[in-house]
């Protein structure tokens, strides 16, 4: 029920598209019985500062910032926390008093979802890719002491990368074969809405975990292949609802159900 005193919390982003975040968040308030709404804003580029000089001024309590805001944002916050700094992008503002705070649970959902099939800590693990998301996975990797190596179909981009966030080497994708590893992270856009693979099936270790940051479809070419060659395959999914989780937890306060949250994602895809 919609009181006086419900909280609301929403995500900005452009296009708004299909956001699975509306579903995630509001089946968690609806089982946590918290008095709270999320919804989704499409703004546009243009329309940042305005937007979220309205959320301070309305008394918006949580925002999940997307594409293409995560950068934009920045300047635009009372403060922003070392962990954001880091990666170099905000996906969470909470309101704490009067000031707007920002802060990245990207990094957590990539550790949480790697950690639902293995610790990470002294672990090998390559990233593919070498943008946004390659950044809050090599922030996990180091955060939880695992050896990172960073492959892009742009080298330069993934030394580059490597260099800023303590990966111990670079390389194109073409070198995953010869590169003996534990833990496979895809941050690359192949796969989405496609049926291509960033790599090679035989590139695949048995053993190893695979984890695809790509969701739509549900399973990819990738983790076919992952399973076809015996890794353990973990969706991209739980990379969005373990972030989620962790806004949630950023205002409330209150620990989500991840059960309740994958069953609001299978209904909202
Ligand atoms: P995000 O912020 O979601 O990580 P991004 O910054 O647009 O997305 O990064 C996209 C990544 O997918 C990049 O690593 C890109 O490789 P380049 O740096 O060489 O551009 C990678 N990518 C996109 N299309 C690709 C393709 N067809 N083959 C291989 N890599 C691709």
């Amino acid at each position: 029920m919609i009181t006086a005193k419900t909280a609301l919390c929403g995500i900005f982003l452009h296009p708004a598209g299909h956001t699975r975040s509306p579903a995630l968040h509001n089946a968690a308030y609806a089982a946590l019985g918290l008095d709270a709404v999320y919804l989704a804003f499409d703004v546009v580029p243009g329309d940042l500062a305005a937007a979220i000089a309205g959320a301070r001024a309305i008394g918006v309590r949580q925002l999940s910032i997307s594409i293409p805001h995560k950068e934009a944002v920045f300047p635009l916050l009372d403060r922003v926390d070392e962990t954001a700094r880091a990666i170099g992008a905000v996906n969470t503002v909470v309101r704490d008093g009067d000031a707007l705070v920002g802060s990245n649970t990207d990094w957590l959902g990539v550790a949480r979802a790697l950690e639902r099939e293995t610790a990470l800590a002294g672990k090998t693990a390559v990233v593919l890719g070498a943008g946004g998301t390659a950044r809050a996975a090599l922030f996990a990797l180091r955060q939880r002491g695992a050896r990172a190596i960073v492959l892009n179909r742009t080298p330069g981009k993934a030394e580059a990368l490597a260099r800023e966030l303590g990966a111990e080497r670079a390389g194109a994708l073409e070198e995953l074969a010869a590169i003996p590893h534990d833990v496979l992270v895809n941050t690359t856009s192949v796969g989405l809405k496609s049926d291509a693979s960033p790599v090679a099936a035989a590139a695949l270790r048995a053993g190893s975990i695979v984890l695809d940051a790509v969701y739509d479809p549900l399973e990819t070419r990738l983790l076919r292949d992952a399973a076809g060659r015996g890794a353990r395959a973990i969706s991209g999914k739980w990379m969005l609802i373990e972030q989620a989780r962790e806004q949630l937890r950023a205002w409330s306060g209150e620990n989500a159900p991840g059960s309740v949250m994958e069953a609001a994602f299978d209904r909202a895809s």
